[in-house]
């Protein structure tokens, strides 16, 4: 059997759409603040703006030059450049699929959420209510055998929707949904903003970003945060990019593409800030609390800090709480999607499996892993693979970037790519981001990635150093395996 008929974007504005969606995530609305704020506010824009060129834009510009090129899936892509590289994809797949198990859940999380908004039924404590009544957290390890109703029957929900969204044609599926829910996400936080600005003390909260810290700027872990930022809320390394690029049609300009792409995701972490800033400086105003105790990261910001937010802020609240938690539902599923895409486009493409099947085996799969995270003991295994595969940065996503810039920049003929670029854009790159890529990036992720392992490594106790062991025997043995299986496209094999 040989390939089916290859999935085109039927517009520029639907691949910009779901290039954006994908990057708009977790990562921009409770990540981001938290990265700012603890390293040196204002003049944290620094390095990061010096890292959003240097890899976030450089990095997204190999996987739209390798996407386009090659048009083919990560997996075959690998293949085409040495054959013994495959695992290597199937590594970075099974990075992404696993990273989205526990997304969904997080997202899960938040779908629950905008249900209690609207009366505030986490009631006086948001903390103790988040940890007893939503994620029923159990004290012992048999939690793992008690499923969490609630949380159970919303990841299946968030499943579903993904499932529902990517089996269908990707213009009618992935490009259409991405084309409503990001403007509309655009809207909600336009009025979570202005809304925030009209709070009193606001401005306690906003001037943080924008009063600097210069001595931040001689710590290197400072840096490495903005890199860390930028590789995790542009979604880097994780073939996204690869996989829309190769859906583009012949005469799109990639470079024009990657730029806007760029500046539009942090554009939108920039500006949501403006408003989570806002919105804790009026916390500390009200409530007396100091305002460092309340830039929290992650579902603490979300699900505890914010809920505390909007028991102060009387009625006002029964419309930006449900806001707020849609705003991370629509900026969540974007990114569940695309994570997905690239997952299903291998699959689909070496085992010869049409893309409806493959999103329904692959979302099944899913869902069971997801599972795991709905149990009483769900929260803190869902902990350890955020730790060791994305969040903080430690581990598997920053391997995944590396490789691909090793692979791309020294083991393909990286002029090839240079050549793809201008061809197909207004603006032309040229040595500077050969340098870059061959380097620069390298060295940078490398140091980042060591700190990460470093950092793993000294804070784990024996419980997570159990789960984190069990998923590299996963993440090494699970690709060998996929690479080994033959491909039932016998155009796979075609290089
Ligand atoms: N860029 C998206 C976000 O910031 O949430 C999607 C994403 C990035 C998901 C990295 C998961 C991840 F590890």
């Amino acid at each position: 059997m040989t390939e089916t008929k290859k999935s085109e974007w039927n517009s520029n504005l639907a691949f910009m759409m779901a290039m954006i969606g994908s990057a708009v995530g977790l990562g921009n609305i409770w990540r981001f603040p938290n990265v700012l704020y603890s390293n040196g506010g204002g003049s944290f824009m620094i390095p990061y703006i010096v890292s959003l060129f240097l890899l976030g834009i450089s990095f997204v510009l190999v996987e739209y030059a390798v996407g386009f090129r090659f048009k083919k899936s990560l997996a075959r892509i690998l293949y085409s450049v040495n054959n013994k590289l495959e695992p290597v994809a199937w590594f970075i797949l099974l990075v992404v699929f696993l990273i989205t198990t526990y997304y969904v859940c997080v997202v899960g999380w938040d779908l629950i959420y905008i249900f209690l908004s609207f009366t505030k039924a986490w009631g006086a404590n948001p903390d103790l209510y988040f940890t007893n009544n939503v994620l029923h957290v159990a004290n012992s390890w048999d939690g793992v055998f008690s499923i969490v109703p609630n949380v159970f029957v919303s990841v299946f929900i968030i499943w579903f929707l993904a499932w529902l969204i990517i089996k269908r044609d990707l213009n009618d599926g992935i490009g259409k949904v991405s084309k409503i829910l990001l403007p509309l996400l655009c809207i909600i936080v336009v009025v979570i903003v202005a809304f925030s600005l009209t709070l009193p003390g606001a401005s306690v909260g906003y001037t943080q970003i924008f009063t600097p810290d210069w001595s931040a700027l001689t710590n290197l872990n400072v840096w490495l945060a903005a890199f860390g930022q930028i590789v995790f809320s542009l979604s880097l390394g994780m073939a996204i990019a690869m996989t829309y690029a190769s859906y583009l049609p012949e005469g799109s300009k990639l470079v024009d593409n990657a730029v806007i792409v760029a500046f539009s995701n942090s554009g939108f972490e920039v500006f949501n800030s403006i408003g989570i800033f806002s919105i804790l400086g009026f916390m500390t105003v009200s409530s007396g609390i100091a305002f460092n105790e309340l830039v929290t990261s992650g579902s603490g910001l979300a699900f505890v800090v914010f809920p505390q937010v909007f028991n102060t802020m009387g009625p006002a609240a029964n419309i930006i709480g449900p806001l707020f938690f849609i705003c991370i539902l629509f900026a969540g599923i974007t990114s569940v999607i695309a994570l997905l895409e690239g997952v299903c486009y291998s699959i689909s493409e070496k085992f010869l499996i049409e893309r409806k099947k493959t999103a329904t085996a692959v979302c099944i799969v899913g869902f069971f892993i997801s599972s795991i995270f709905a149990t009483g003991a769900g929260s803190i295994i869902l902990g350890v693979f955020d730790a060791y595969l994305a969040y903080l940065n430690n581990f598997s996503l920053l391997l995944a970037v590396l490789m691909e810039c090793i692979i791309f920049g020294w083991v393909y003929k990286f002029d090839d790519l240079i050549e793809t670029l201008n061809e197909n854009s207004t603006i032309k790159v040229g040595k500077t981001w050969k340098v870059v890529i061959k380097y620069i990036l390298p060295i940078c992720i490398g140091g980042l990635w060591i700190q990460g392992v470093f950092s793993t490594i000294t804070t784990a106790d024996s419980f997570s150093s159990a789960i984190m062991t069990i998923l590299t025997v996963v993440l090494i043995v699970v690709p060998i395996i996929f690479a080994k299986l033959p491909a039932i496209n016998k155009d796979y094999y075609n290089v």
